[in-house]
Parts: structure tokens; sequence; C-alpha cells
């Protein structure tokens, strides 16, 4: 198993280029099982979460063509309409092939996700809006059977903004006929993102980027080119290292205005921080303590918790990080902690008292934002820290060894 060695602390500097987002492609991937035509996606970056829906859909039949960074799908016909279990297991975006199968085969069978290392994950609103769309739902054997004799528009309201639930229901509702509106829906950048790629196929969506969206069902929607928008995750991440670091770096690639709230809590706790249309460049800045609550967007987002904690271990004084949106979701702070951070945990609550020296050890990545704060962290630590079980990281930060080697960090990955 691949390992990481980081030799702290370092400064960066030069400029990193962010890669697509992977949380867009993935719902953008499942999107292609709704047409018969071709589809080219530009620049997908090489991540392990891609390959393995690259894997579900050639499960499905699905040909899959790879031209330099652009991969080419084409459902014309397809093979099997079940996900199974070993490859849902490994990536819960899986779940997003069911309403794309249900609405164009009228039949889909998909292994239950279960929990993962950050909390339970229900799939429950996804299935009680489906039903609502036409869908006969049975669970049996850790599998959803869903059925339709054709989807129909209705109403829907989500309970909670999940972005899994709006992009499952969002793609169902493209083929099925009449009107569907959906009210409470996610407002994520990659939801977005999602229905401006369904447009692009002839799908009638309206609302975009609102907590409600109205979708007009077609009868069947055709092939497109489509360039998904830059990892606003990844983008955050190379941010905050530029700020731990104290260094100047410049991070293209990206909308800063889907970071805006954190930029916007950075700044008022005094980081020194250029903001243009596409890149954010960091200053060498003194910060002030900061108090933050997950929230979904456009809120402080889950996935930039543990990263910001890294954050907090290199401001001096107090920090506190909530977490509101998965119950588990504080797992690097014992490997934090292995490095010396203080940190304590309330409940969803993580207090963190910063800007005590940091110093080498040997620590292993949980999940994936969590891996992400290890690595910032080792960049401030005294000594050389191994990281393990990099596969985590290797799910959705594309050469996330080689950006940092260009920007002058001791990094190495070994076997
Ligand atoms: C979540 C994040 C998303 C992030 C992704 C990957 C939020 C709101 N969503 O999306 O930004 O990119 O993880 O880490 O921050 N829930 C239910 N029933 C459901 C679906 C969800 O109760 O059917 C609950 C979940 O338990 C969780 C919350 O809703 O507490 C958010 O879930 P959701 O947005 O669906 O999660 P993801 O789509 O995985």
């Amino acid at each position: 198993m691949d390992k990481l060695l980081i030799n702290g602390p370092c400064k960066l500097n030069g400029s990193v280029e962010i890669s697509k987002a992977k949380n867009a492609y993935l719902p953008i991937m499942c999107g292609v099982l709704l047409t018969k035509e071709s589809i080219r996606l530009q620049k997908v970056p090489a991540l392990r979460d891609i390959n393995t829906m690259n894997s579900l859909l050639s499960q499905l039949g699905i040909k899959i063509e790879k031209e330099g960074r652009d991969i080419i799908y084409t459902a014309d016909s397809i093979t099997s309409q079940e996900a199974t279990y070993d490859l849902v297991k490994t990536m819960r975006a899986s779940i997003t092939v069911l309403g794309p199968l249900l609405a164009r085969f009228h039949h889909a069978k998909v292994s239950l996700p279960g929990g993962c290392a950050i909390g339970s994950r229900p799939v429950n609103l996804h299935l009680e809006n489906l039903a609502k769309l036409g869908a006969e739902i049975n669970i049996e054997s850790g599998y959803v059977e869903a059925k339709t004799n054709g989807l129909k528009g209705a109403h829907l309201v989500l309970d909670f903004p999940s972005v899994g639930a709006t992009e499952n229901l969002m793609m169902a509702a493209t083929l099925a006929e009449g009107t569907t509106i959906m009210e409470n829906c996610a407002l994520e950048p990659e939801v977005s993102d999602l229905a401006y790629f369904l447009k692009a196929l002839g799908a009638n969506i309206s609302g975009i980027g609102t907590k409600t969206i109205t979708i007009e069902g077609v009868a069947e929607l055709g092939g497109c080119d489509y360039e998904a928008i830059g990892d606003r995750i990844e983008a955050a991440t190379y941010v905050l290292a530029g700020l731990m670091t104290n260094s100047e770096i410049t991070v293209t690639g990206f909308k800063p205005a889907h970071i805006e709230f954190i930029l916007e809590k950075l700044v008022a706790a005094g980081a020194k921080l250029e903001i243009g249309d596409d890149f954010v460049k960091t200053k060498a800045s003194i910060l002030k303590g900061l108090k933050l609550d997950t929230a979904p967007y456009p809120g402080f987002p889950t996935d930039v918790q543990a990263q910001i904690i890294a954050l907090c271990t290199q401001i001096p004084g107090a920090s506190v990080i909530t977490e509101n949106i998965f119950e588990n979701r504080f797992m690097h702070i014992p490997e934090l902690k292995r490095l010396g951070a203080q940190i304590s945990l309330k409940g969803k609550s993580a207090f963190i008292e910063g800007g005590n020296p940091l110093k080498a050890a040997p620590i292993m990545c949980t999940d994936l934002r969590a891996s992400a704060a290890l690595v910032l962290t080792a960049l401030c630590a005294e000594g050389e820290t191994e990281i393990q079980r990099i596969y985590h990281l290797d799910r959705g930060y594309e050469k996330l060894d080689e950006k940092f080697s260009s920007l002058g960090a001791k990094i190495q990955r070994v076997k």
C-alpha cells in the first residue's frame, strides 16, 4: 500500500491548478444512462472514485472510451440494471444510478449503501420521492428494487436539502411524463452543474441554483460535450495549505464564488487573500481563532471541516468547529493529536487550542477529507510524517503529491 512521507515545516510558493470537480462528474456520469446518444466528458480527473463509477457503468453495459483526459460514454444498449454491493459499498454516489435507470428503463436494482466512516447516511429521501414520481419500491436482502410503468411528474418537497436526493430526483424527472416541481432542493454548485449538463442533453429544467427546481419531462434526451466546474473542495484545501504555511501561492482553475463563505470567514479572521474571478492568491497572514458550523451550501461545507480544523491547529488561541451534517466526521482528530495538536471533542463540536509546535509521527487516513487534513497538518509539523492508507486521498485529490511537490513541499509517495 502506498504511503506519503512529508518533511515539515515547509514553505510553499508558485501556482497550482485545480482539477474538475469529482462531485460534479460522479452524478453527471450517472446521467449518461438517460440517453442512447454518446456523451463526451472533458478533463475528467484521474481518481479512484471516477474509476469506481466507470466500473459500475461498464457493469451495466455502457461503452466507455478514453481519449486523453476526455471520456466518451455511450449507453445505446445496456445489459444490466443492477448496481451490486461490491461497488456501491466502496462509493455511495453509486446510488445516483437509481433515478436515471428507473426513468429510462423502468427498472433498477441497486444495493443499499449502508453506513460509512463518517456516518449512517440514509437514502430515505431518494426513495420516498421516487415513489411519489410513480416508482414501486421494495427493499429486500440489502437491495432496493424499483419498478414503474412510467414515471409521472409530481410536487416533491424534500425534508432536508440533500445533495444526492436532489440529483437523483432531478434526473428521474427529466424523462417523467409532465411537470415535476421540487422544493427545498440542495443549492450546491455541483447540483447546478448537473442541471446544466441535463439541459445540454435537452432536458427542460428551470430554477437552477434556487431552492425550487421545475422540470418538464421530455420523451427522450440527446448527447453533448460537457466540462464540469473546478473542484471547490480541492481549491479550498490548497488555499488553506497556503495560509497554514504562511506562503504566497496562487490557486487557479475554479470559481472563488463557490467558496465565498469560507473566504469571507478567513478574511474576517485576518487572512490576506487576493480574490479574482477564477483564482485566489494567499499571502503571509496572522489569523485569529475561528468559530464555524457546517451547513448546506452556501454555508460552510462539511467537506472542508477537517481541513479547517487542520488550519486551526496553526492559529494561536481557541477555535470551535461544529459538524452538523454527518454524525461521525471527526476521525481525523485522534490522528492530528498524534502530531501534538490540542483538540477536544464535545458532542458535535471540536475545540482547538492552536499555535503549539507540532511534531512528525506516523498517522493514518480514515476517509477522504480527513486525509487532506492530515497532509495539511504534516506540512506544518517538524520532521518526517508518514501518512498511511492514502488510498482514501486517491479517491478525490488528483495528483496531490505532484501538486504539492510543484509548490515546493517535501512530499514523497512510497510503495
Ligand atoms: C454530502 C454533502 C455534500 C458533499 C457530499 C460528499 C451536504 C448537505 N451534503 O452530500 O456537500 O459533497 O456529502 O461528502 O453537506 N439524509 C437523509 N436522508 C437521505 C439523504 C440524506 O437523512 O435520503 C441526510 C444525511 O444523513 C446527512 C444529510 O442529509 O445528514 C446530508 O446528506 P446529503 O446531502 O444527501 O449527502 P450527500 O449527497 O452525500
